[in-house]
């Protein structure tokens, strides 16, 4: 999100209003500007929701925690403890920053249920019966600590940082994004080369990715989120990608 082209936007809207800003682009990582887009938000009685899938994680690194500067100003977050956290699914986590927000759009009253002045699950979800998700979630961040929880964001940086180094050096290869966080796009020639490739890699079975679009170009999107992911597989993978450009390539 440009915040000079939601300016324009915030200045012809009708309310009320809802600015849905994202840290972590699923193709990109890049993340917007929220500091700004709060600041406009707020400035016409806005909510900002952001989407931090697995971005708003970055917050946990002092290296990578400017990338989404100002998200502690905003009215609620989305974040995943599947992606970056390794729990497993279905961990999504919601937010907001005015305690009686999500009581006042989800809570139902019934004769059979209890209620309390304390802080009721069913008040916060749609779901009155579920799974005890935090369970996971809670031993995940005590085994990692903060310092554990922003290793892990910084390695996976890290190896994203490594892969495009490596492949934007092999001929036919293009790293479409700007390497911010932990993802990567790659392109092999043209969007039939890139395919051919991805569909190449997936079926020797050695490392998975997948397909994606960046900007009307077909892409490789590489995605590093695992805790077990070191230098060696990275390199793996790079190995496996230029091999599997050079078998595709003379079909081009
Ligand atoms: C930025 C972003 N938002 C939302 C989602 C949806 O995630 P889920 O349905 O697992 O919560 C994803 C998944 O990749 C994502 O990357």
């Amino acid at each position: 999100m440009r915040a000079e082209s939601l300016e324009v936007m915030l200045a012809t809207n009708v309310e009320p209003v809802v600015v849905c800003a994202q840290v972590g682009n699923v193709n990109s990582g890049s993340c917007d500007p929220i500091a700004q887009i709060v600041n406009l938000t707020h400035a016409c009685d806005g909510w900002v929701h952001v989407d931090g899938a697995f971005g708003l994680w970055a917050a946990a690194s002092p290296q990578y925690r400017g990338l989404v500067a100002g998200v502690e100003r905003a009215d609620s977050w989305a974040t995943d403890a599947h992606k970056w956290l390794n729990v497993p699914y279905d961990c999504g986590l919601a937010i907001v920053a005015e305690p009686n927000a999500t009581k006042a759009a989800l809570h139902a009253s019934t004769s059979y249920l209890t209620s309390s002045d304390g802080r009721e699950p069913g008040d916060h979800v749609l779901e009155m019966s579920r799974r005890a998700r935090a369970v996971p979630v809670y031993a995940a961040l005590r085994s990692l600590g903060r310092e554990g929880l922003s290793k892990l964001v910084e390695d996976c940086c890290h190896h994203a940082r490594r892969l495009a180094a490596t492949m934007a050096a092999v001929e036919g290869v293009t790293v479409l994004n700007a390497v911010v966080l932990n993802q990567v796009l790659l392109r092999f020639i043209d969007d039939a080369t890139t395919y051919r490739v991805i569909d190449q890699v997936q079926r020797g079975g050695e490392v998975w990715l997948g397909p994606t679009v960046w900007r009307g170009k077909a892409a490789a999107r590489v995605s590093f989120s695992n805790w077990s992911t070191n230098e060696a597989d990275v390199d793996r993978l790079s190995a496996v990608l230029t091999h599997s450009l050079a078998e595709v390539e003379p079909e081009s």
